[in-house]
């Protein structure tokens, strides 16, 4: 039941689920031609849902169809190699109304511990910083954010709100303008590699990624693709925003086949990386 079965690159063979990408150790990585390595993570319905209407309340959330420990366990796993995770105005504000996964206070969770020592066994401090892209500001720190005494760094652009600039500094951390309507890729990139940052995980959603794709600086992208369709009206994708010229190669660089994942239906779990002179 714990196993997976690697399809690419060949030849293959089986392996345990647990510590998959642990073994991808991504802080080789990290900082290697003078800026950090950049990875984002998705899990997807065959027909592209990343996200599908909440049933009871306005936005969208994770689709619960496909949804899984399985995938879970490896976001966790990504995560963890992390100097510092992205996330957004809009999951702080999922997170105060209790309906987002939790990321920022996990490794409490006895299903996670292991990767809590992982941490502490490399020397690293217990969590990830946490750097926060905003362009409203409209969003409540909740206590887990600083918790720990984790550095909380929050990006936003030129246009946005002296006061809640204000009031952010002096409850969470700083607040870096990073773009003028929106917060541009590079900048993010540059100012977190000033900040000593080697490894660079986003966490978040399709607007973060397009950013991320625009500016070239994602490096790697991994994908679940849940072995179910969806369908539904009203639903988010990997990417959101103007088409990209030119379309952003990747080449694959993993490919593992899950069995077991979604009780039995079965799940792919693929990483791609930047194709060279790509974006
Ligand atoms: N299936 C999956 O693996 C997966 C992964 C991630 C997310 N999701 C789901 O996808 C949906 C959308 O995710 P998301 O809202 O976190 O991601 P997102 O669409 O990437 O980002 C949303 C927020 O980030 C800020 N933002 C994004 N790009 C910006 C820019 N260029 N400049 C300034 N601010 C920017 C905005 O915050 P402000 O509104 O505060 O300005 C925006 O509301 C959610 O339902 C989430 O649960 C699914």
């Amino acid at each position: 039941m714990n196993q997976v079965m690697q399809l690419y690159p060949l030849p293959g063979g089986e392996w345990p689920l647990q510590g998959l990408y642990l073994g991808h150790d991504l802080r080789q990585y990290g900082g290697a031609g003078g800026r950090p390595f950049v990875y984002s993570n998705f899990v997807t319905s065959l027909d592209g849902r990343i996200a599908v209407a909440h049933p009871t309340r306005p936005g969208l959330m994770v689709p619960k169809q496909i949804a899984n420990e399985r995938d879970w366990r490896l976001f966790q796993e990504l995560a963890v190699q992390a100097d510092v995770i992205i996330t957004s105005g809009r999951y702080l504000r999922d997170y105060a109304d209790g309906r987002a996964q939790e990321i920022l206070d996990i490794y409490e969770d006895p299903r996670f511990a292991d990767l809590g020592e992982w941490r502490v066994a490399r020397g690293l401090r217990p969590q990830p910083d946490l750097a926060v892209i905003s362009g409203s500001l409209r969003f409540p720190i909740p206590p887990a954010l600083t918790a720990g005494g984790r550095n909380v760094v929050i990006f936003t652009v030129a246009e946005a709100e002296p006061a809640r600039i204000e009031a952010l500094e002096a409850q969470a951390g700083k607040v870096i303008v990073a773009g003028e309507r929106m917060v541009d890729g590079k900048q993010l990139v540059q100012r977190l590699a000033e900040m000593g940052y080697g490894t660079v995980f986003s966490g978040t959603g399709p607007k973060v990624l397009h950013l991320l794709l625009a500016a070239g600086v994602l490096d790697r992208l991994y994908v679940t693709y849940a072995n179910r369709l969806l369908g539904g009206l009203s639903y988010a994708t990997l990417v959101e925003g103007e088409l990209l010229e030119p379309a952003v190669g990747m080449r694959l660089n993993t490919l593992y086949y899950d069995p077991y994942g979604l009780e039995g239906l079965g799940q792919l779990f693929v990483s791609y990386d930047r194709a060279e002179g790509s974006a």
